[in-house]
């Protein structure tokens, strides 16, 4: 098997956090590049790490087998906190890192304040959103995708008070409740009508239930910023036809969406042997767009669960099908997890 150097979008994982007497303790991996040592590569709250420890990580290499030295990528940090920190943001750097996406390679934990504060949603309705019912995961990956998306909205809109956001496939407000005090405006919408629920009852912005084939009751354009992660992830071909001309709809013109889809970077990241790997990628290079199975985790929640499925979308079928619908487009590989993201402007 041919290894080679790095992915196009490099993934590098917390597996463990603690802060124990103002001392913070973290365990993970990231993959080892050439000429940058590893352990020098952390900052937290913008401070180079106080102590970085290489691992050995065969567990993580496993999964990973045409990355070279994929298994030096384990990683011990350890750094003075202060209790009045309210957030971290733990960095890690890489030479091959653009302005663009540098925050990318963050991760937010927030520590206190109103999204911690606020309650949090059942182990239940987290799993129809994330798929598993661990709670650190639901707040710290929130808040780091959340973070990573107002990175580029706030480029693209500095005054954040002045932007009328959407929020399409809410779920229970893994995002949403990071995000939504902060926009002038705030909407968050889904087909999952108990989800919907409970944001409404507990998160600032106002919730509508909607439905997985039909338009949406908003005026045209009605928003300045549209978001939706994982929800073209789950879709089909007609139906996301069908919500990128309505998406499109209610952008005012000069709005933007930012979307994530399962492209190249969720078949390099997904924890398979590698022949699957392999057959995943020439599969995406030949259908462009298709549809790997049905999806579960709605069952019992919504009128047509058979509809839920997970789909791939080739880079090449992003440019070339969603230009129909929208005048400029980007991909930003990799850039939510193991998500790419589509910016799209009307
Ligand atoms: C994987 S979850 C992600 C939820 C949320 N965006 C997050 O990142 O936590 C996908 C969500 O999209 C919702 N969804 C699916 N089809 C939808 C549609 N046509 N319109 C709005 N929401 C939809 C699902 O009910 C589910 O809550």
């Amino acid at each position: 098997m041919q290894s080679f150097n790095r992915f196009e979008a490099e993934p590098w994982s917390i597996d463990g956090f603690a802060i124990v007497n103002g001392r913070l303790y973290i365990d993970g991996w990231a993959f080892p590049e050439d000429g940058n040592d590893l352990t020098s590569r952390f900052f937290v709250n913008g401070e180079p790490v106080e102590t970085a420890i290489a691992i050995d990580r065969p567990d993580v290499a496993k999964f990973f087998e045409r990355r070279n030295r994929a298994r030096d990528c384990g990683f011990h940090l350890e750094h003075p906190v202060t209790p009045s920190i309210s957030m971290l943001e733990v960095h890690c750097t890489s030479r091959h890192d653009t302005a663009r996406v540098r925050a990318r390679n963050s991760v937010f934990v927030p520590l206190k304040g109103a999204p911690v504060e606020r309650p949090v949603p059942s182990a239940e309705q987290r799993f129809r959103v994330i798929g598993n019912r661990d709670l650190d995961g639901f707040l710290r990956i929130g808040c780091t995708d959340a973070h990573k998306l107002l990175t580029l909205i706030r480029a693209d809109f500095p005054r954040l008070r002045e932007v009328r956001a959407l929020d399409w496939g809410v779920g229970c407000g893994r995002i949403a409740r990071h995000t939504s005090d902060l926009f002038g405006s705030f909407t968050g919408v889904d087909i999952d009508a108990d989800n919907v629920g409970w944001c409404s009852a507990n998160l600032p912005g106002r919730y509508e239930t909607i439905l997985l084939r039909e338009r949406t009751q908003f005026p045209s354009g009605e928003f300045d910023v549209i978001y939706g992660v994982s929800v073209f992830t789950h879709l089909r071909e007609d139906i996301q036809d069908l919500w990128l001309d309505e998406l499109r709809r209610l952008l005012r013109p000069g709005g933007r969406a930012y979307i994530t889809v399962h492209g190249r970077t969720a078949v390099e990241y997904s924890c398979r042997p590698a022949a699957e790997i392999a057959a995943a990628v020439s599969r995406l290079e030949r259908e462009q767009f298709f549809v790997s199975n049905v999806n579960h985790q709605l069952d019992g929640f919504v009128p047509e669960p058979g509809e839920y499925v997970n789909v791939f979308h080739h880079p090449d079928y992003v440019l070339r099908h969603w230009r129909k619908y929208f005048e400029h487009i980007e991909i930003i590989p990799g850039y939510i997890y193991t998500h790419d993201l589509v910016v799209v402007q009307r």
